[in-house]
């Protein structure tokens, strides 16, 4: 596997496969990688000729406040884990490569109402800087076709819209949650949690279990998720939200709606754990 930080070397090597008629697929991700991630990856060798991976801890979707500089970084083990899952190119830009005018003097990618919900009103600005740099990497990969964890649901929302509104000719692939045997998501930020929070933290998805299966059974979602936010609370995680949605546009559920997603986050001491559950009623 070739890394490389540079731009041009991506192109080139992308250039070269193509001249060859074979097809690339994408796995961008912010590194520390776990099995979550490598899923992604085997999945894009399955699907394509070629795989690039790139690590960018993105400066752009990290808010004031939040775990930028904390956020952890171990590109060695990471290589490791991309070479045995089979990619064949890592791009590994810095901020000055990414966004040489600085994060306030550049052009940008807003993909309006889904971005502002959820994780985009608790984190004003977020999906403006995934979309913005997933636009990017697309520009500089090219690929045919990119992989993207159904972890962040709304996220990979907000990437297949981004993708049908501006005609990007790339084949956007979800894949299914990785969990630790507890149900917890996994999830680079998993490694803030301290020994106890580790024995907190799957209560998360319990909740959401129930949730899923009392709605299912006919029970009031607006009863459902007040007791999930109780329950939550009892045990110690602060939910940042918890919701219902129908799975389709992220809409609150009408009465014939069928398919559904719950749609959570939560704090436990300073993690923010998202997760969440499609179910059909
Ligand atoms: P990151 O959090 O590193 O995640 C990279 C990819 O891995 C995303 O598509 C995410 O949904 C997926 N992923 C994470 N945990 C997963 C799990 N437990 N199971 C399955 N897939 C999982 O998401 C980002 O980075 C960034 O926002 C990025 C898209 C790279 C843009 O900067």
């Amino acid at each position: 596997m070739i890394t490389t930080a540079n731009i041009e070397d991506i192109r080139h090597q992308v250039n070269q496969w193509r001249k060859q008629g074979e097809t690339v697929a994408f796995v961008p991700t912010m590194g520390n990688l776990h099995q979550g991630h490598i899923t992604l990856v085997e999945e894009a060798v399955r699907r394509a000729d070629h795989v690039v991976a790139s690590i960018f801890v993105n400066p752009m979707q990290f808010g004031q406040n939040e775990d930028l500089d904390a956020y952890p970084r171990t590109l060695a083990d990471d290589q490791a884990a991309l070479v045995a899952a089979g990619a064949t190119l890592l791009f590994t830009p810095t901020p000055e490569i990414i966004y040489p005018k600085g994060l306030d003097n550049q052009s940008y990618v807003e993909v309006p109402n889904i971005s502002d919900i959820f994780c985009g009103d608790s984190r004003p600005g977020h999906f403006r800087g995934v979309a913005t740099i997933v636009c990017k990497l697309f520009n500089i990969v090219q690929p045919d076709i990119a992989v993207f964890g159904r972890k962040d649901f709304q996220q990979l929302m907000v990437i297949q819209t981004m993708v049908e509104d501006l005609s990007m000719p790339i084949e956007i692939v979800g894949v299914d949650t990785i969990r630790e045997a507890s149900g917890l998501a996994m999830s680079s930020r998993n490694g803030y949690l301290s020994v106890e929070e580790k024995q907190i933290a799957p209560i998360l998805k319990q909740v959401m279990d129930e949730t899923a299966a009392s709605v299912s059974q006919g029970k009031s979602v607006q009863n459902a998720v007040i007791l999930a936010k109780q329950t939550l609370i009892e045990n110690g995680l602060k939910p940042d939200y918890f919701e219902v949605c129908n799975a389709k546009d992220l809409a609150a559920p009408q009465a014939n709606d069928r398919s559904l997603v719950i749609l959570a986050a939560a704090y436990l001491g300073k993690t923010r754990l998202i997760d969440n559950l499609c179910f059909e009623r």
